[in-house]
């Protein structure tokens, strides 16, 4: 990789949003990057497949709880910044499994940490001053909100409530302690819920779009009123770019797309594209195959976002209304349609059948289709 300049350690960037952040990076910068991501399930390199050869890009599969490799990459590479992607981020696969949350979210985050202090603690002049640790962490530690509560602001109490949650939580109070005690310069970004192209397809937004197109039906949990705050994932990566830049340290930014809306209210929406963009051969509605499933146990009903200090600190704003990043989302899966039959492995698979497979508890209710199951099972051992 380019020698020439100082470089930035992104890590987990061959998942969702840590993808998205590197191509995004090298549109506007030739930055080098170091991408370090232990390829779990959700980590597809193929999404990178265009900065093969670029030798401002270098990917090295790894761990970030292997303090060693850790080590050896910041020796090597004198990176003046890293941005911490990196972690077990299905709600529903923690509730299924906890340990894999507990062990990278929060023993790894630690061990990248203190890897990273030593590092800095060694730099001198201008390149301690200047080095930054960006976490990267959600809105889901402030736990849920009422209807008529304000959104989350940064002073918000932490009250995380899935085991996902309480393990981002436990990241985010490492990342601070390590600020506060030893004077590591980090900033922590806590943002709603991303979508956009290459997410993997056990989220809501990919998951309706590809099983509407294979006939599935469409898993509504509980009643469908659940809250979310939106944000194309573009907007997010631009977010921590600003943030990386001028963010304060110690200091904690929530990144928000105002985009509030029930997950009824995105199935639908998602349902009418495709019912534009790609009829179905019977000439029914993708409506009918939503089909309303056993609720997720411990479901936040709401999250939202206050945006307003990113704003007004950082001149940060979001590009995508909702109309417009839904389009290009669904948009995109119809065009590559490859990128999602790669992912779809049989560790995929697999995790499909176990959460909504056949043989399980009986739906609430389905609209459309007969014979989909739904089950979230708690006491279920991860096969995945
Ligand atoms: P993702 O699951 O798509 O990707 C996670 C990536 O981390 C994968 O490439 C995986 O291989 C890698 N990884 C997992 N364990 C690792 C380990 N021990 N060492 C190195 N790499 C490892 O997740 P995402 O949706 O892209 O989320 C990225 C980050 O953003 C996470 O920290 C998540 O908590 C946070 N976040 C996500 C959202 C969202 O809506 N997706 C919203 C707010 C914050
Ligand atoms: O809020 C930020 C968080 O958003 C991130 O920290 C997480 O990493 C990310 O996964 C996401 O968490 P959610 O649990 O909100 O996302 P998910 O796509 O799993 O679900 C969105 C909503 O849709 C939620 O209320 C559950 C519901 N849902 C989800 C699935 C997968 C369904 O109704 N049916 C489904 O099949």
């Amino acid at each position: 990789m380019s020698q020439n300049k100082q470089g930035i350690l992104v890590t987990g960037g061959a998942g969702f949003i840590g993808a998205n952040f590197v191509l995004d990076w090298f549109r506007s910068s030739d930055e080098p990057v170091v991408n370090l991501d232990l390829l779990t399930y959700a980590g597809n390199p193929q999404t990178l497949v265009s900065l093969e050869g670029d030798d401002r890009y270098r990917f090295v599969k790894g761990d970030i709880a292997d303090t060693t490799l850790i080590a050896r990459l910041l020796g090597e590479h004198e990176p003046r910044a890293i941005v911490n992607f990196a972690a077990e981020s299905h709600v529903d696969r923690s509730i299924h499994g906890p340990e894999d949350f507990i062990q990278t979210n929060i023993v790894g985050t630690f061990r990248l940490l203190d890897a990273v202090r030593a590092y800095w603690t060694g730099l001198k002049g201008e390149a301690k001053d200047n080095f930054r640790f960006l976490h990267v962490s959600t809105d889901e530690v402030y736990g849920t909100l009422a209807p008529d509560d304000p959104a989350f602001s940064e002073t918000n109490q932490y009250l995380p409530n899935s085991p996902y949650a309480a393990s981002k939580a436990a990241s985010d109070h490492l990342v601070r302690a390590y600020h506060h005690t030893y004077g590591l310069p980090v900033v922590t970004t806590n943002c709603s819920n991303n979508y956009g192209p290459y997410q993997f397809p056990e989220k809501l937004i990919p998951l309706v779009i590809v099983n509407a197109l294979a006939g599935k039906p469409l898993p509504i949990y509980g009643d469908g009123q659940q809250v979310r705050d939106w944000l194309y994932v573009t907007d997010h990566c631009s977010a921590i770019r600003e943030v990386l830049a001028a963010g304060q340290l110690g200091e904690t930014y929530n990144i928000g797309g105002w985009n509030e809306k029930p997950n009824i209210e995105i199935v639908n929406t998602i349902c009418a594209l495709l019912d534009k963009l790609r009829p179905r051969a019977d000439g029914a509605g993708y409506g009918e195959q939503i089909t309303y499933v056993t609720d997720r146990p411990g479901h936040d009903r709401r999250y939202a976002i206050d945006a307003r200090r990113i704003e007004r600190e950082l001149g940060w704003k979001p590009a995508e209304t909702f109309e417009t990043g839904i389009e290009k989302t669904v948009a995109w899966y119809l065009d590559n349609a490859g990128w999602v039959e790669d992912v779809q492995s049989g560790a995929y698979r697999a995790w499909v059948e176990k959460h909504y497979g056949d043989g399980r508890d009986k739906p609430k209710g389905i609209r459309g289709r007969s014979g989909s199951r739904s089950v979230v099972r708690p006491d279920a051992k991860e096969a995945v």
